[in-house]
C-alpha cells in the first residue's frame, strides 16, 4: 500500500474509511464541501482529504477615502460582522475613514555570521549598492518591468543579550508591486547572498523576508460627533470618554492590550482571509508592530480632542497583495475580491485597516457601557430580525419581543414581524 501523501484522494478516502476513522457517510460529507477542484487543492497542501468551509458574509456601511464598500469576511465567530457594520455606519455618519500609506513594499533579511569587522561591513554594503540593486533586479526582471523591484538596502548589527555584536544583517527593502511577493523575495535574497557573502567575507546564516512588515503601513482615521455615539442608555460623550480611557489602558496593560489587539484582528484577519492573503503573516506583523518601542501596546488609538469629537486612529503594517499565490487559486477569493470591487493591493490595505478599526470600535464601545455579553446579544437578535426581514422602523420593535420572549430562532422572527404587520 501507498504511504498516505502518495495516495489519490480516492485512496485516501478508502484507508480513512478502512482505519475506521471516517464512516462512508461522512466521507460523502466531505466530498460536498469541496468545490476547489481536488487536484488543485491536493497541490496547495499534503496529504489533501477535503475542504473545511467557514461563513462567509459582508459587512456594509464602509466608507473609506469617499468611497462605499461591502466588504466580504471570513470568520466563524458570531456578532464579529454585525459588528465592524454597525460601527462603520457610525463612522460613515461622520464622514466616513481615511486612509494614508507611506510606502508598500516587503523586507528582505541577509543575515550574516563570522564578521570580524562590522563597520568595515556597512562600508562594504555601501560600496555594493549599485551592483546589489542590479544583481536583484536581473533575478526579478519581469518584476522590474511592472515597475517593482528593489528599493533600497539597510544594514543592521544585531546585538545579544550583553549588548555586543552578535550578527551583520542586511535589509533589501523591495517593491513587489501587486503580489503577496515572498517568493519573489526570496528569489532575490538568494541572489544577492552569494556575491555578498563574498564580498564580506562571512558565512550566511539564512536569507528570509520578514514578516514585521513596518515598510508597508497602513493608516486608518475617523473623526466622530460624540452624540453620533448616543444610545439608548447611554450618552455619546461619555461613550467618547470612555473609549479613550480604555484604549489609554491597552496602551499601558500588554495583558489587555491582546485582548483588545484580537479584537482589531477580528476584523482584519476576516477580510485577509476572504482575500486569500495569509492571515499568519499580517498575524505576526501586527503583533511585531504593537510591541516594536519594546512594551506591548493597543494597536489603536482613540482620543476625545478640543472639540469633544472622538478621533480614533489605527496604523497596521498589511503587506497584503492582490494577484499570485492562494489568491489566483481559490475561487471565492476571486469572488470576494470582485464583491470588494477593488483590484488594487493598496485599496485592499485600506480597507483592511479600516475594518480593523471599526472592529475595535465597535468592541471597546461595548465593553465600557454595557459590556460585551449583552452586546453580542443585542447584535445577535438584531441581525437575526433584520435576516428575517424586519424593516428600519420595524427593528427595535423586534428586537424587544424577540428578547422577551427570548425564542432567538428565525421561525419566531417572522411570526414576530408578521403579527406586527397585521396590527
Ligand atoms: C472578542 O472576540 C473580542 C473582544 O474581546 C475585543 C476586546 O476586548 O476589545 C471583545
Amino acid at each position: 500500500m501507498a504511504k498516505f501523501y502518495q495516495q489519490s484522494l480516492a485512496e485516501r478516502h478508502a484507508t480513512l474509511i478502512a482505519e475506521q476513522r471516517l464512516t462512508a457517510a461522512q466521507i460523502e460529507q466531505l466530498k460536498a464541501a469541496a468545490i476547489i477542484a481536488p487536484e488543485v487543492a491536493d497541490s496547495m497542501i499534503e496529504n489533501q482529504i477535503g475542504q473545511f468551509p467557514l461563513p462567509l458574509g459582508l459587512a456594509f456601511n464602509f466608507l473609506i477615502d469617499e468611497t462605499s464598500y461591502v466588504v466580504p469576511m471570513v470568520t466563524e465567530e458570531p456578532s464579529v460582522i454585525a459588528a465592524s457594520s454597525n460601527a462603520a455606519k457610525i463612522v460613515q455618519a461622520n464622514g466616513g475613514f481615511t486612509t494614508t500609506i507611506q510606502e508598500r513594499a516587503m523586507i528582505g533579511q541577509l543575515i550574516f555570521t563570522d564578521v570580524s569587522d562590522y563597520e568595515a561591513a556597512i562600508l562594504v554594503v555601501q560600496e555594493k549598492e549599485a551592483a546589489l540593486i542590479e544583481i536583484a533586479n536581473a533575478a526579478q526582471p519581469s518584476l522590474v518591468k511592472r515597475g517593482g523591484g528593489l528599493r533600497r538596502i539597510e544594514t543592521r548589527i544585531i546585538t545579544d543579550d550583553d549588548h555586543q555584536p552578535a550578527y551583520f544583517t542586511v535589509h533589501l527593502v523591495v517593491d513587489v508591486q501587486e503580489a503577496m511577493g515572498a517568493n519573489m523575495m526570496n528569489t532575490i535574497l538568494e541572489a544577492t547572498a552569494t556575491p555578498l557573502k563574498e564580498w564580506l567575507d562571512s558565512a550566511v546564516l539564512m536569507q528570509i523576508l520578514s514578516n514585521f512588515a513596518d515598510t508597508s503601513l497602513v493608516t486608518a482615521t475617523c473623526r466622530i460627533e460624540p452624540h453620533t455615539l448616543t444610545t439608548t442608555r447611554f450618552e455619546g460623550e461619555w461613550l467618547a470618554k470612555r473609549i479613550a480611557e480604555a484604549t489609554r489602558y491597552a496602551h499601558l496593560d500588554p495583558y489587555r492590550a491582546a485582548t483588545h489587539n484580537k479584537g482589531i484582528m477580528n476584523g482584519v484577519d476576516a477580510v485577509v482571509l476572504a482575500s486569500g492573503n495569509d492571515t499568519r503573516a499580517i498575524e505576526a506583523g501586527a503583533h511585531a508592530f504593537a510591541v516594536r518601542d519594546g512594551r506591548y501596546r493597543g494597536l489603536s488609538d482613540w482620543k476625545v480632542a478640543e472639540n469633544g469629537d472622538l478621533v480614533g486612529q489605527l496604523t497596521l503594517p498589511l503587506p497584503v497583495g492582490s494577484v499570485g499565490g492562494a489568491i489566483s487559486v481559490l475561487p471565492l477569493a476571486q469572488l470576494t475580491q470582485q464583491i470588494l470591487g477593488i483590484s488594487t493591493a493598496n485599496k485592499l490595505a485600506r480597507v483592511i485597516v479600516s475594518v480593523g478599526l471599526a472592529q475595535n470600535l465597535a468592541a471597546l464601545k461595548a465593553l465600557v457601557s454595557e459590556g460585551i455579553q449583552k452586546g453580542h446579544m443585542s447584535l445577535q437578535v438584531k441581525s437575526l430580525a433584520l435576516s428575517a426581514g424586519a424593516t428600519e422602523s420595524e427593528l427595535p420593535l423586534v428586537v424587544a419581543a424577540l428578547l422577551e420572549n427570548k425564542q432567538l430562532n428565525l421561525e419566531n422572527a417572522h411570526t414576530i414581524i408578521a403579527q406586527l404587520r397585521q396590527k
